[in-house]
């Protein structure tokens, strides 16, 4: 697991967009995986500059991790509509390779296991951003969530129903449920890049980079992906004990890339 410390907040948003840049560069059928929360905003405002600046989104394929349920595509609080908003509203991406659990599905056990179809037959995810909550979930996987767990619906924690009340104007509107990518769903991803932001992350940041493997932290299992990078600021940093030697890392693999260009 590679762990970038960022000096703050707009470092940490310009690394992980340069990042997913990388990858549509290199691939520009790239599939990606995409995330809401206000951590990825600096991310996506990033690439929208990026964009603006010529780079193409035009054959890249998207997934959302996750949806409210029952909770409309045109409310001002739904998934759909941050990523409009926030990122394909702003880029050149087809609305056709956007793809976002539907919260309205009216069977969704169906709805779910042809998610996990449509994720199969695009190649499967590149590289799958994510956020992490306080309580170390991935998505909405809560704590408890199988490990092995695909897309399905999950009923979220009082923690984060309270966490996520912030965006909406009456917090009883929060959904007390979601469908969301299964931990299984996100291992199957060939790169995952985690952003964490903030001491309130720091616990979460902590138990996931450096502490044992549960379903009770649901983000442990990055522990278990051959291609991780965790990119968190100074804050969401604090409590990492092995600190020291992942700033060391990064310093050693600058100078070789440096002589690899003599
Ligand atoms: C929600 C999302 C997660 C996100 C988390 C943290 O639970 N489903 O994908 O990581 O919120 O959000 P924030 O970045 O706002 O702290």
């Amino acid at each position: 697991m590679r762990v970038v410390i960022a000096r703050d907040y707009e470092d940490l948003s310009k690394k992980a967009a340069t990042f997913i840049a990388m990858e549509v560069r290199s691939r520009p059928e790239s599939v990606l995986g995409l995330a809401t929360g206000s951590t990825p905003l600096g991310t996506y405002k990033e690439l929208v500059r990026m964009h603006r600046k010529g780079l193409d989104f035009s054959r890249v394929v998207t997934f959302n991790l996750d949806e409210y349920y029952r909770l409309a595509p045109e409310h001002p609080q739904s998934y759909h509509n941050f990523m409009n908003e926030n990122f394909f509203n702003q880029v050149n991406i087809k609305k056709s390779n956007v793809h976002i659990p539907d919260g309205l599905t009216s069977d969704v056990d169906k709805f779910c296991a042809e998610y996990e179809r449509t994720i199969k037959q695009k190649g499967g995810i590149d590289i799958q951003l994510l956020g992490i909550g306080r309580d170390g979930h991935l998505g909405f996987n809560e704590p408890g969530s199988s490990l092995g767990s695909r897309t399905r619906l999950k009923t979220l924690t009082e923690e984060t129903v309270r966490d996520n009340a912030r965006f909406f104007s009456n917090p009883d509107d929060v959904p007390r449920l979601a469908i969301t990518m299964g931990v299984g769903t996100i291992l199957d991803a060939r790169k995952l890049l985690l952003i964490a932001s903030g001491g309130a992350k720091a616990e979460a940041v902590k138990a996931s980079i450096e502490g044992p493997i549960t379903s009770q932290v649901t983000a442990t299992v990055l522990q278990l992906h051959p291609h991780v990078i965790c990119v968190v600021d100074e804050a969401a940093a604090r409590l990492l004990s092995r600190r020291d030697y992942y700033t060391y890392v990064e310093k050693v693999a600058a100078t070789v890339q440096e002589n690899a260009h003599i």
